[in-house]
């Protein structure tokens, strides 16, 4: 029973029998010097009860009007609560259900700041990056038109080639502007799908001739693993797709060994999927780097000295375009032997095709 009664109440209930048990005292205790003990019966019956019940009401109409006050302020105050809920249920004097609305309120806050602060990180960190990532090409470009115009100028064979070299900062510049560029585009969300039916073997086929260039200076042979005589309808975005691979075997080039070579395969994964696997006998990834590979920024070799200089934006690309297809990528790697990136692709039905 004790239990049932609650706990608003039992101030009260507290509080009344306290007045009651003293004024009975006092009363006893007046009677008893008034030699008019008799009456006490009467002031036992009557008295004594009205007055337990009179401090009852007014103590806890006192009470809860005073904790309503009190507690309206802090949900003024706090906006603790939406103003919905305020309005829907009178504001409760119960201390369970206030202490647990401010629990439920302190967490529900400590898991908005920690998300704001992990934003925090990642807002500084990728502002970090993106300006060390500018700097060193900028820095050459200042280098070489400073040099120019310090009289290098006046020299013509120097001026040609510090001119070029200059050219090619720019350009490393524009490359990495427009990397960034993308890469905000896709992590607001912002990937605007064109999907297509269209043969992924001819894709391949286009990527290998336009980076067959870049693969021979370092005398790399980019290959099917067999000879694909029949196209291979995949429904994705085409461009996006183009993408995606280039990345990867630019990448099987830059860290490829000299004279290695890029095989490219396609394979049947389940009935309406394909795998692409790109791999190459390079450089390989040690175990620990290829679960962050595909982080925006990162790179095995941080050290800016290695010839193969790359923003580390490339892989991070290439993810959140397989994603956004709702399709997989996976990475397997061993240092020394090389690597071996792939990716799944939806096939085109026969009507879409
Ligand atoms: N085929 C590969 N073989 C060995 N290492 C690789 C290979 N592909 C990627 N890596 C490693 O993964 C890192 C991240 O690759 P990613 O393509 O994201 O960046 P990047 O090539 O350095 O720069 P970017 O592509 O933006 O020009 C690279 O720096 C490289 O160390
Ligand atoms: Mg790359």
């Amino acid at each position: 029973m004790a239990t049932q009664i609650r706990k608003s109440y039992r101030f009260a209930l507290r509080s009344s029998l306290l007045i009651t048990l003293l004024l009975g005292a006092v009363a006893l205790l007046a009677l008893l010097i008034a030699g008019q003990f008799q009456s006490y019966l009467l002031v036992l019956a009557i008295f004594l009860p009205a007055v337990f019940g009179v401090s009852f009401l007014v103590i806890q109409i006192r009470a809860e009007k005073f904790i309503y006050r009190r507690i309206k302020q802090i949900y003024d105050d706090v906006a603790l609560l939406e103003s919905s809920s305020l309005a829907s249920a009178p504001i409760t004097t119960d201390m369970k259900t206030l202490t647990e609305e401010i629990e439920k309120f302190a967490k529900d806050k400590k898991v908005e700041i920690d998300t704001l602060r992990i934003r925090e990180e990642y807002r500084k960190e990728f502002l970090g990056n993106v300006s060390h990532e500018l700097k060193t090409p900028l820095f050459t470009v200042q280098g070489y038109i400073e040099t120019l115009l310090d009289g290098a100028m006046e020299d013509n064979k120097v001026r040609k080639k510090y001119l070029q070299r200059a050219a090619k900062g720019v350009e490393r510049l524009i490359y990495i502007i427009k990397d960034l560029d993308l890469i905000t585009k896709l992590e607001i969300g912002d990937m605007h799908l064109e999907r297509e039916a269209f043969d992924i073997v001819e894709l391949i086929r286009n990527v290998f001739e336009l980076l067959e260039m870049k693969a021979s200076k370092k005398g790399i042979s980019l290959v099917f693993d067999q000879e694909y005589t029949a196209p291979i309808s995949v429904y994705a975005d085409r461009e996006k797709i183009q993408q995606v691979l280039t990345n990867l075997v630019v990448n099987s080039i830059k860290y490829g060994h000299r004279d290695g070579t890029t095989e490219v395969s396609v394979e049947n994964l389940i009935k309406n999927k394909v795998i692409v696997r790109v791999t190459d006998n390079g450089e390989g990834i040690a175990e620990q780097h290829l679960t962050r590979l595909f982080e925006r920024f990162y790179r095995v070799d941080k050290s800016g000295s290695r010839k193969e200089g790359g923003s580390g934006l490339g892989l991070s690309i290439v993810k959140h375009i397989i994603e956004a297809h709702n399709e997989k990528i996976y990475v397997e790697s061993v240092v020394d032997v090389g690597s071996e990136f792939s990716f799944t692709l939806e096939k085109a039905h026969p009507q879409k095709a």
